[in-house]
């Protein structure tokens, strides 16, 4: 099949697929595995689940309802395919150079600085952290914790390797923010990839975490959590907020990515710290 038939295929499934048949198998899905997409947000999960009918050939939601239920297996090898994983170097510039203006500055004193990457995906936003840390003069003291619920994302952020193609794309970025750094104190470049050094890894533990039913029993100086919740319904937005706030230091700051809307509900607990980065700051 070419790409356009694919895509034409997923979206044809993807329109026949109600909503009280989303919600039925969401719920038996948590139900019998505990695995909870019931708050995800209807279009795109149903996006994920057009896309594993196609992938499996199996033809309609009853095909894949009864192979989810029966396989726990197939259930986890395809949670990735229900994700989003999209990232990118220094996505967002100007966010960049806030947290270098403001942030940097104001933990120049700090002892220890504490980051939790949520939903970090392919690793892409931790090593650019990492770069503004380490030009700064701050990675030391850095203590990094970077989560995601899908595990062949994690693979690939912990093994830091990327191909050459998007090398092309990321090094035009770190050299934007970066004019005078030098990327091979940060990567060990061959011809076909680069491989983010062990220097730039060390303060950096990767753990697998699902923000909708797992722990996290830490303190955190700031919070990356951009592009995630876009995923996620008002409900599940204000339980990972919640999460969140009860993780961050008192004046620590959450930062999100543009296009994440935040419930109305959560002014109690954040105020917004500038409205151009989506940097929010804990009450
Ligand atoms: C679009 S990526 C965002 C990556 C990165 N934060 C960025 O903005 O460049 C969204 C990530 O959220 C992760 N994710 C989705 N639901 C999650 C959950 N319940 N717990 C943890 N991570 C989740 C996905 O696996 C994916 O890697």
């Amino acid at each position: 099949m070419s790409n356009e038939a694919i895509n034409k295929s997923i979206t044809d499934i993807r329109e026949e697929i109600s909503d009280e048949e989303l919600k039925s198998l969401t719920v038996a899905i948590k139900t019998r595995y505990g695995i909870d997409f019931t708050n995800y947000e209807v279009k795109s999960l149903k996006r994920g689940i057009a896309r594993l009918i196609t992938k499996y050939n199996l033809g309609s939601l009853i095909g894949l309802w009864s192979k989810i239920l029966k396989d726990r297996e197939f259930l986890i090898g395809c949670i990735d395919d229900l994700l989003v994983n999209l990232t990118e170097m220094f996505r967002n510039p100007e966010i960049w150079e806030k947290i270098r203006a403001d942030l940097m500055e104001q933990y120049k004193n700090k002892s220890t600085i504490k980051i939790w990457h949520a939903g970090c995906s392919t690793g892409e936003e931790i090593y650019t952290m990492a770069i503004v840390l380490s030009q700064a003069g701050l990675y030391g003291r850095a203590d990094v914790t970077a989560t995601d619920l899908s595990s062949a994302a994690m693979a690939k952020a912990m093994e830091g390797n990327y191909s050459s193609f998007l090398w092309k794309k990321y090094l035009g970025a770190f050299k934007q923010y970066f004019p005078g750094g030098k990327p091979e104190d940060f990567f060990e470049i061959a011809e076909d990839h680069v491989k983010v050094k062990e220097s730039l890894k060390k303060n950096i533990s990767f753990k697998k975490h699902n923000l909708v039913q797992d722990p996290m029993n830490k303190k955190f100086d700031v919070i990356f959590c951009r592009n995630v919740m876009i995923y996620f319904d008002e409900v599940l937005k204000m339980k990972v907020l919640n999460l969140f706030y009860n993780c961050l230091e008192p004046g620590g700051y959450l930062i999100i990515g543009y296009y994440d809307m935040l419930p109305e509900q959560s002014k109690e607990l954040y105020n917004l710290y500038d409205p151009k980065t989506r940097i929010y700051v804990r009450k």
